[in-house]
């Protein structure tokens, strides 16, 4: 343990940042232990995770930086990623997909606040865990404050840093939180987490910082409030779900996902709560979006929300992505980085979403929950033992937060029961109805614009003073007993415009009870308040339900598939929504809005007797997606022949490494050591036989899922999976000298006697390992091969070794787009290149086989469609393809890849009007047919879009 430090540390000089950075009004950050605080109004910090990186097209940030806006988050929190930026010491490239301006601008014009989480270290399933693979070559542990580490992360902070900055909303730009560091609680260097935080204040950032621990626990790095290291706001990562998705019944295998408050100075912070989880038994993301679908939602976050008393959530994620090019980390993820999260890869919403949308418009309509204390006893409670309730009310208000669930959290019933529930404004009995595993959380004694709901056992979703009449819309569960109780002066005139609602009056209080079904309308004037129109929902109802703040006031908007924003002109209501079938739109808006404009159409509307807009909206189109054909082919792998010139490769003579891995033969053949970082290395051995020789020996690590291939004197000899770690070994477990052999017997009439030969290796690099446990041993994993042995009766014959790897980072793509396959070097994956003279495409041999074809798009303009690209057949093991799309590579398909078939091409990179170019690189272990059969489809069509 270390001791107690005195000196608080935090809070040293603040640099002024110059005005010209700013982009809006400035606004200060402070926090009790309640909550965070904007100017001193207190805020609950709703936040869904988004990796830019997995998704390299602006347009598309705004898109699914709109949806979360529109799901009710009011925050975004961001990885950066150094690896994505930096190809190489003292070299980093934020422009294009890389300008994290114009991402923070863009979260700011969608009106998200950003939790900054520059790492230096990220984990997040990506290459390195967020490091460049350089850092392999820096001396130093990594994610410690040993120099050569120093000098490196310092480098990246002084980068990054001065952007986050200039966007902070101490600036008037959006990011709230500056988080230090990841999961750092299995380290214990106090000087580096410090040092992180010393590195950012110099450098501008005056906004508060947090970290986030890992596995349901404080830690030395986040309990402590002073001392080095300590962050101004610790918070919690939970994934009570794990990570089993071939098991989606799961329930809480991982524990009750509680958030600690780690100190009485600050608010609760879920600082990465599940909301999706990696596939790390290859079930497929859609078993992983069941396993943390709604009912997991509505029971674990509510459970947080009420028994917790959290006000800051960020949930992972929000929206994954896609591990396009080098980007994965390849022991726990393949290209597809959907994460089963509420909105898909192809950026579509799913029912996680409603869940979302559902609860985030709950926090930020009812204020009063930035501010809860727990109540020492219950004020509500049910008849039926099998229910039970916890209970925070807010100390000012006095207002009321009931969780009404299940005693059993695993329970599967349905129950009944009566609740007893002594409410600020009285004490009332009302039936409620609890399926298995689903919570609710119920408001009483709360001021619901200028009305008094003394209880509702329906759950609210939203309200808002539209047209000088308050609209609340409560929801639950279909079939279920609702009842609401408001305070009037006087009895109130109720109109029951839809449904079936009884409404009962007495001493003041007028109670309505009635069965959750379909939408109900209530209208409610008189009794000394002003209107109420009260809508009384079920889950599915509500969720169709969309809030936008325009120059008319608040609006409600249902029928669309989204509503983007909204805005008044004139008496026009003006809604950039996106919408999917022909059906009707309904808008609830102040009377001034007579008409409405969705996009580009002028919707013919009338008014309903709630007072509301009607129209009617168009269905989208379905687009016509062109075969592919035409295809064209080319085997490569020249570099296999014994002619090819290799006089220009790098000479792999190394005798030294930094790798913590010593090599098993020498020289030392690891790629990190000659600058080849990313994708697939080629290697050529000479040596002059002696004809004794009758073995070749290799070993290879490579990540999960790589390969290599071999020839000697052009002749294939085969093929050997990599290894995923070159254990060096510890007290528990021997070393492991043999992580990813391959033993090649040479055929007889291959080898030339007392002449030059040559070995020829093609080795996939998956990517690199990331660096959770803080371990060199475990991050500075070699890759590419780690002993090569030419060996025959008489021992083993010298070999001179040169390397070839990718040709430097692309410029508009970055470093982590190509490898060294001679394709990519030669440009064989770009859409400019030529390849008239290619033949028909043929089948492929072992080694490398190129095939090309291009297709024209026209997709109907004003639509958002999702294009992906799919592989029929069964992936076969024999072959592995990275699939380019106009340059771009955008993730890779096989047997020993993963379960993925369907491939995202996203719009931008895509030419939705224009001609497109599919090159696709085929690693081919045994002769096969080629990669087909090959279709393009569309995993939607809405009219809109971004
Ligand atoms: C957390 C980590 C994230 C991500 C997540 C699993 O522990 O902080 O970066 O790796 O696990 O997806």
């Amino acid at each position: 343990m270390l001791s107690v430090f005195l000196v608080m540390l935090l809070g040293s000089a603040l640099t002024v940042v110059p005005a010209t950075a700013r982009t809006g009004a400035a606004h200060q950050v402070t926090y009790d232990k309640y909550s965070l605080q904007v100017d001193g109004r207190r805020i609950v910090l709703q936040a869904a995770e988004f990796h830019y990186f997995r998704l390299p097209s602006q347009r598309l940030w705004r898109d699914v930086f709109e949806k979360f806006k529109a799901a009710g988050f009011n925050a975004v929190s961001l990885y950066f990623s150094w690896a994505y930026h930096s190809p190489a010491p003292g070299a980093y490239d934020f422009t294009g997909v890389r300008d994290v301006d114009r991402l923070l601008r863009t979260a700011q014009q969608a009106g998200l606040y950003v939790i900054a989480r520059p790492g230096p270290y990220i984990n997040a399933e990506t290459t390195g865990g967020g490091f460049p693979a350089w850092l392999k070559n820096v001396p130093g542990r990594a994610r410690s404050s040993e120099a050569g580490f120093q000098d490196a992360y310092r480098e990246w902070l002084h980068r990054i840093n001065p952007i986050l900055a200039r966007h902070q909303v101490t600036q008037g730009g959006p990011v709230i939180l500056y988080n230090a560091e990841n999961e750092y609680q299995v380290n214990t260097d106090a000087a580096y987490m410090q040092d992180i935080q010393d590195q950012a204040r110099a450098d501008g950032i005056d906004v508060p910082i947090t970290t986030n621990d890992c596995c349901d626990a404080g830690s030395w790095s986040s309990t402590w409030a002073t001392g080095p290291g300590a962050v101004q706001i610790p918070g919690v990562d939970d994934y009570p779900q794990s990570f089993e998705c071939a098991n989606p019944d799961a329930w809480g295998p991982w524990g009750e996902g509680l958030t600690e408050k780690l100190r009485d100075d600050i608010p609760v912070f879920a600082a990465e709560y599940q909301a999706g989880a990696i596939d790390l038994g290859n079930a497929g993301y859609d078993k992983c979006r069941e396993l943390t679908g709604p009912a997991y939602m509505k029971y674990f976050y509510k459970n947080n929300l009420v028994t917790t008393g959290a006000t800051m959530f960020s949930y992972y994620m929000g929206y994954g992505g896609t591990n396009w090019g080098w980007l994965a980390q390849p022991n726990d993820v393949y290209t597809s980085y959907d994460y089963g999260a509420a909105i898909t890869e192809a950026r579509l919403l799913t029912p996680k979403y409603d869940e979302f949308k559902r609860q985030g418009y709950f926090l930020e309509a009812v204020a009063p929950l930035a501010k809860t204390d727990a109540a020492a006893t219950s004020p509500a409670a049910p008849s039926n033992p099998a229910l039970t309730t916890t209970t925070r009310a807010n100390p000012d208000t006095g207002t009321q937060f009931v969780l009404l669930k299940h005693a059993d959290r695993a329970a599967t019933s349905t129950d009944d029961a009566t609740l007893d529930w002594a409410a600020p404004d009285g004490r009332h009995q009302v039936p409620v109805r609890v399926r298995g595993r689903d919570a609710h959380v119920l408001v009483a004694g709360y001021d619901l614009g200028g009305q008094r709901l003394v209880l509702s056992s329906s759950e609210i979703m939203t309200h808002a003073l539209i047209g000088g009449r308050d609209v609340a819309l409560l929801y639950g569960t279909a079939g279920s007993p609702g009842t609401t109780i408001l305070r009037y002066g006087s009895r109130p005139e109720v109109k029951v415009l839809e449904g079936a609602v009884r409404a009962a009056y007495s001493g003041n209080d007028l109670r309505l009870d009635y069965d959750h079904d379909g939408l109900a309308r209530v209208l409610v004037t008189g009794g000394g308040r002003r209107p109420l129109l009260l809508l009384l929902g079920t889950d599915e109802t509500a969720a169709t339900f969309w809030r936008a703040e325009t120059g008319f006031g608040p609006v409600l908007v249902r029928g669309t598939e989204l509503v983007r924003s909204a805005t008044a002109q004139g008496d026009t209501l003006r809604l950039s929504a996106d919408t999917a079938a022909a059906g009707s739109v309904e808008v609830f808006a102040a009377p001034a809005a007579r008409r409405l404009r969705i996009g580009a159409d002028d919707v013919r509307v009338t008014r309903t007797s709630s007072g509301s807009l009607l129209g009617a909206t168009r269905a989208a189109e379905q687009p016509g997606l062109p075969a592919l054909t035409g295809w064209r082919s080319r085997a490569e792998a020249p570099e296999a022949a014994p002619g090819f010139d290799d006089s220009r490769w790098t000479a792999a003579d190394h005798t030294t490494t930094n790798s913590p891995h010593p090599p098993k033969t020498l020289p030392v053949l690891y790629a990190d050591d000659y600058g080849y970082h990313y994708g697939n290395v080629w290697y050529r051995g000479h040596f002059t036989a002696t004809g004794a020789e009758t073995r070749i020996d290799l070993n290879a690590v490579t990540g999960l899922r790589g390969n290599y291939l071999v020839w000697l004197n052009g002749r294939y000899l085969g093929t050997a999976a990599g290894g995923v770690e070159a254990d060096a070994g510890d007290q528990a477990n021997p070393p492991n000298p043999d992580p990813g052999p391959g033993h090649f017997d040479i055929p007889a009439g291959t080898l030339k006697t007392g002449t030059d030969n040559v070995l020829a290796v093609l080795v996939a690099n998956m990517g690199h390992n990331d660096d959770w446990i803080a371990d060199d041993l475990r991050f500075k994993q070699p890759r590419g091969l780690v002993a090569a042995t030419v060996a025959g009766t008489v021992g083993a014959t010298p070999v001179t070794w040169r390397i070839q790897g990718a040709a430097g980072a692309d410029k508009v793509r970055g470093p982590l787009n190509n490898g060294g396959l001679y394709g990519e070097r030669t440009g064989w994956h770009l859409p400019s290149y030529p390849d008239k003279s290619w033949k028909t495409a043929a089948p492929a041999t072992p080694g490398v086989t190129w095939y090309r074809t291009s297709f024209r798009l026209d997709l109907p303009k004003g639509h958002d469609i999702p294009v992906g690209l799919r592989f029929g057949g069964d992936p076969s093991p024999a072959y592995r393809v990275q699939i380019f799309l106009n340059g771009w590579n955008v993730g890779q398909y096989g047997g020993d890849i993963g379960p993925q078939r369907d491939f995202s091409l996203p719009a931008g990179l895509l030419d939705e009007h224009g001609t497109n170019t599919l090159a696709l690189a085929v690693t081919a272990e045994q002769p096969v047919a080629g990669p087909g059969p090959l279709s393009l489809f569309a995993y939607g069509s809405v009219r809109g879009g971004p």
